[in-house]
């Protein structure tokens, strides 16, 4: 902690209130409350506006200037003593259906308390401070993922993004503007330019808590693949058809489930694939499927390896439709190459979490992060903690109250060295 005290006088042992981040995140989590705990705020639901009406409403309590752009970003600014770009906190506060408390929303609720620790403190930094919620980054009702985000740096146009229709037949542009969300601030990099973003985030994995670690600095994020698949082909009577006479959309789609595993397994390494939404129609006991749609997600932190899994898939699905007589449409969702962050971020999360007196572990990201976009546009870093049984997108997501505290000191100190005090000259 010393080249930290040099770098950062009258700062060195400040620390944000635990309890006080644990009430906001309980607090934000009655927003979409599910029974048996969890949340569901689907991206641009009335249960996602209950969120952001939460959340804003703190960020102007906590006198940040608040500005919501046109795909209903929301960032709130700290000014510092001199002007410029911001270095950002931030992640989001939409949900998967089978949401927890702590994905994405502890991002943004731990830059909160960051602001309101040094604002209790008296401390303004030099940089200006903003802490951000981008819209619909799980990607779960919209695709692609980090919608938000990626409209946010600039390489999804707006008209795009707001044109998109969701799994349920709803417009991002519909939805903003009946939830109230379809702000006026300006999106690109140009006209908001970042500093540094740091996003503090659960692991949604097994590796912290396996290890005994208490901090993780994201040395990146895994590449990421989601096609959709559309089959077509002939409904008849289940009983009286042959099975030599069966165009079966529903065989397609139950064999690539199966597929997909074999796939992973025989790539090996990081190789992960999943089968996560599937439809037949007409969906009936005795009828055979004319139509199936379902979703691959694969993912791989080698770009070669995943491009290799993309087309080994497409391959088979194109050569089964064709054995079996149906039709296959396919779709691409959300395509995102692996990501490295800026080396001297992960080594600040890293050394700053060590100074703090706490383990810590380079590991990669599983996850798909605001962070990664972030990183187009300037230098990103992610700290994670680790979520109890590795368990994430399902409503028993927890991390130990401890480990939140942890975190959120590592995002405090990383803000602070990279915003710096007036004493100090960048
Ligand atoms: C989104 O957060 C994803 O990783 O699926
Ligand atoms: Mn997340
Ligand atoms: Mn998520």
């Amino acid at each position: 902690m010393n080249r930290d005290a040099r770098r950062a006088p009258g700062a060195i042992g400040l620390r944000i209130d635990g309890a006080r981040l644990l009430a906001r995140l309980r607090e934000l989590g009655r927003r979409g409350a599910l029974e048996g705990g969890g949340v569901c705020r689907l991206a641009l639901t009335d249960a996602d506006r209950e969120g952001r009406d939460l959340v804003t409403g703190w960020m102007r309590e906590l006198g940040l200037e608040v500005r919501i752009d046109a795909i209903g970003n929301v960032v709130g600014t700290r000014a510092g003593t001199e002007a410029g770009a911001p270095v950002m906190m931030g992640s989001h506060i939409d949900t998967v259906r089978t949401g927890g408390l702590y994905d994405g929303n502890l991002g943004v609720l731990a830059g909160l308390e960051v602001v309101e620790t040094l604002a209790a403190a008296g401390i303004r930094t030099r940089r200006p401070l903003a802490v951000a919620f981008f819209t619909n980054e799980e990607g779960a009702r919209f695709a692609p993922d980090m919608m938000g985000s990626l409209v946010f740096q600039g390489d999804l146009p707006l008209e795009a993004a707001l044109a998109t229709r969701g799994i349920d037949g709803a417009t991002v542009g519909g939805e903003l503007e009946r939830i109230g969300y379809a702000g006026a601030a300006p999106v690109g990099a140009a006209v908001n330019p970042v500093h540094a973003y740091v996003e503090l985030h659960v692991e949604q994995g097994p590796v912290l808590e396996l290890e005994g670690v208490a901090i993780g600095a994201v040395e990146g994020v895994q590449g990421i693949s989601w096609t959709e698949f559309t089959v077509t082909g002939t409904s008849n009577h289940a009983g009286t058809t042959p099975t030599r006479l069966r165009h079966d959309a529903g065989f397609l789609a139950g064999s690539v489930i199966r597929f997909a595993r074999e796939l992973a397994l025989e790539l090996g390494g990081d190789q992960v694939a999943t089968v996560g939404f599937l439809e037949l129609g007409p969906n009936l006991v005795n009828v055979i499927p004319n139509h199936a749609r379902f979703t691959v997600d694969l993912r791989n932190t080698d770009a070669e390896t995943l491009r290799e899994a993309e087309a080994r898939l497409f391959t088979f699905v194109d050569e089964l439709a064709a054995a079996e007589g149906v039709r296959v449409g396919r779709r691409t969702l959300a395509r995102f190459e692996p990501v490295a962050f800026a080396p001297e971020m992960v080594a600040r999360v890293e050394r700053i979490a060590a100074a703090l007196g706490h383990s810590v572990r380079r590991l990669p990201s599983g996850a798909g992060h605001d962070a990664q976009i972030l990183a187009r546009m300037c230098p990103a870093g992610m700290i994670f903690v680790p979520s109890a049984g590795g368990i994430s997108h399902n409503i028993r997501e927890h991390t130990e109250p401890g480990d939140l505290e942890a975190g959120a000191n590592v995002l405090l100190h990383t803000v602070l060295e990279l915003a710096g005090l007036p004493s100090q000259s960048f």
